[in-house]
């Protein structure tokens, strides 16, 4: 009896050693903690700050809040007469579809959301591209800092002729699905040379692609769980975006610290991992989600990248993975192509038991494509038939997407593009570099981080107004997606001449909004000053009916009016 009891306590405490050691490799940001974060953001009110407000949250004088309103009146003006054709039919369908009505909600916090969107409208039209540009409906042209979410690897020209010259190759068959066009054989054979791997499965997104690693690696492990490291993105679907986003928790993945020896101990003792997610992208910004203005409402934006640091911390993982079965899942859906023709398994020399790819490598057609080991990739065992772990999806390996890979795949053997690789860090790292020093001989409070050419803007001094940089840049003839400076992507054929015009873009861009007075700061004033400030400003639009309009301005909340 005694050690039946004896036994029973062993096991609880082993179980409360796992718990807390679980709990210890979590990350402290609520980023690290999915379900209070999403239990979070369902408490924040809305309100926002009225005119007065607006130019003055952060108790600027009056002579500061003037400059502030006639650079933005001044900037508004810009945008309505030189976006005007543009913005027209953008707002004609702005209502009708969802993700335009989410992204231009989101661009910068949304205190602030509304009187921006009154007056600024970029537009969400283009009507074509060249070199590094693109050119909207009023005939602007704008160089392209998007990077189309990461696709455009090499250039809009490379993936036209991608397109153009890969559906010639299979127009005789069509849109023909189930059978392979022949191309297809060639894209297996290389992607399956590139990654160092045994099997392949196309599918239609790089979510899909995620997805299915994660399957699989549970069904050939027989354990339940996924590892994601905080912040990391991996798509969209429920299993891999645990926190804020998803109306759903998930339960059986686990969110660990990133580039932390704690998280290790969590790989090597819990018998209930299925798989490791690894975005290398993350080694820019380990355990912090993509930068976006929309949550800029500090200057708390943070960015390094060292290179050696994340080698060891990815061989570590390896390691780990190796000795308790676990599947090493890299998800080069961003960087694969990018960082170099191996990906991220060649830039950081570890290999990966499954590896996603997808963004570019259909040559600008949409795709998803998982290598791996076949001992993770088989969807049936051959001694239990009726045993299998099914993916099917309708358009996969849809003729004109092989076409276009076929295209995309065969250039990467051309020595024009092997010398787009050439040095290519010490081209980024330099141009980075060198725009930093321009930053900080102008004293403007601007800098820039970068992996390879992934790069982001941050902030080094604190302040309420860095997300109104996004339209000066704008304004300057920079085109940056939704997520404003928080992500510029550039192509690999931008050339010196290109990055300086950008770079000098930049340049009177910062100097634009340093002149309108947005980074007078008093002070004494912190980032967590800020944040607290921000957090006050939450309660009482929750609890508490807004205060009456003051000189100063207020906040409004249509809950409590
Ligand atoms: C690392 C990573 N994984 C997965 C995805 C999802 O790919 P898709 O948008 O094609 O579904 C993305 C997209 O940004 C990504 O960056």
């Amino acid at each position: 009896m005694y050690a039946l009891g004896g036994f029973a306590l062993v096991i609880m405490l082993r179980k409360l050693q796992m718990r807390l050691q679980l709990s210890r490799a979590k990350h402290r940001s609520l980023t690290g903690h999915s379900r209070m974060a999403r239990r979070f953001a369902s408490l924040v009110p809305f309100y926002e700050y009225d005119e007065a407000l607006f130019f003055r949250v952060d108790a600027a004088p009056d002579d500061i809040a003037a400059a502030r309103r006639a650079g933005f009146v001044r900037l508004a003006g810009i945008f309505a007469e030189r976006f005007e054709k543009t913005a027209d039919l953008t707002g004609e369908i702005a209502h009708s579809v969802s993700d335009l009505e989410f992204t231009s909600r989101y661009r910068v916090p949304f205190q602030f959301s509304g009187f921006v969107r009154q007056h600024f409208k970029p537009g969400a039209f283009v009507e074509s591209s060249s070199g590094v540009t693109v050119t909207d409906l009023d005939g602007n042209r704008l160089y392209d800092l998007t990077g189309s979410y990461g696709v455009n690897v090499f250039g809009y020209d490379f993936y036209k002729e991608c397109i153009e010259q890969g559906a010639k190759r299979v127009r005789g068959l069509g849109p023909v699905l189930g059978a392979y066009h022949p191309v297809t054989a060639y894209n297996v054979r290389r992607l399956l040379q590139i990654s160092g791997l045994e099997e392949i499965s196309f599918h239609m997104s790089g979510t899909e692609a995620v997805m299915q690693a994660v399957r699989l690696a549970r069904y050939h492990t027989g354990r339940t769980h996924l590892v994601r490291f905080c912040g990391a993105y991996h798509g969209w679907w429920g299993d891999v975006q645990p926190g804020v986003g998803n109306p759903l928790a998930a339960r059986e993945t686990y969110t660990l610290k990133d580039v932390d020896e704690v998280s290790l101990r969590v790989l090597r003792n819990r018998r209930d991992i299925a798989c490791v997610l690894v975005n290398p992208l993350q080694a820019l910004h380990p355990n912090v989600s993509a930068p976006g203005d929309s949550t800029l409402i500090d200057s708390g934006r943070k960015a390094h990248f060292d290179r050696d640091a994340y080698t060891a911390w990815l061989k570590q993982l390896r390691e780990v993975c190796s000795a308790r079965g676990i599947a090493l899942i890299f998800d080069e859906v961003f960087v694969g192509f990018r960082l170099g023709i191996g990906g991220a398994q060649e830039y950081f020399g570890v290999r990966a038991d499954l590896v996603t790819y997808g963004k570019t490598v259909a040559g600008g057609l949409p795709v998803g494509v998982l290598c791996g080991l076949a001992k993770f990739m088989r969807r049936f065992r051959e001694d239990r038939p009726a045993d299998i772990c099914f993916a099917r999806g309708t358009f996969n390996s849809h003729p004109y997407v092989m076409g276009a890979m076929y295209e995309f795949l065969g250039q990467l053997e051309t020595d024009a593009v092997r010398g787009l690789y050439r040095g290519l860090d010490e081209v980024w790292n330099t141009r980075a570099q060198a725009l930093n020093a321009r930053l900080a001989a102008a004293e403007l409070p601007v800098r820039v981080a970068n992996l390879s050419s992934i790069w982001t803007i941050y902030y080094p001094t604190p302040s309420r107004y860095n997300w109104m940089f996004q339209y000066y840049l704008r304004a300057a003839g920079l085109s940056l997606s939704w997520v404003g400076t928080g992500r510029l992507i550039f192509s690999l054929n931008y050339t010196d001449a290109d990055f300086a015009e950008v770079a000098d873009r930049i340049l009177s861009a910062a100097e634009g909004m340093q002149r309108d007075g947005w980074w007078w700061t008093e002070p004494h004033l912190t980032n967590m000053s800020i944040r607290r400030r921000v957090f006050k400003e939450m309660i009482q639009a929750r609890w508490t009916p807004p205060p009456a309009a003051s000189p100063m301005g207020s906040i409004s909340s249509p809950r409590i009016k």
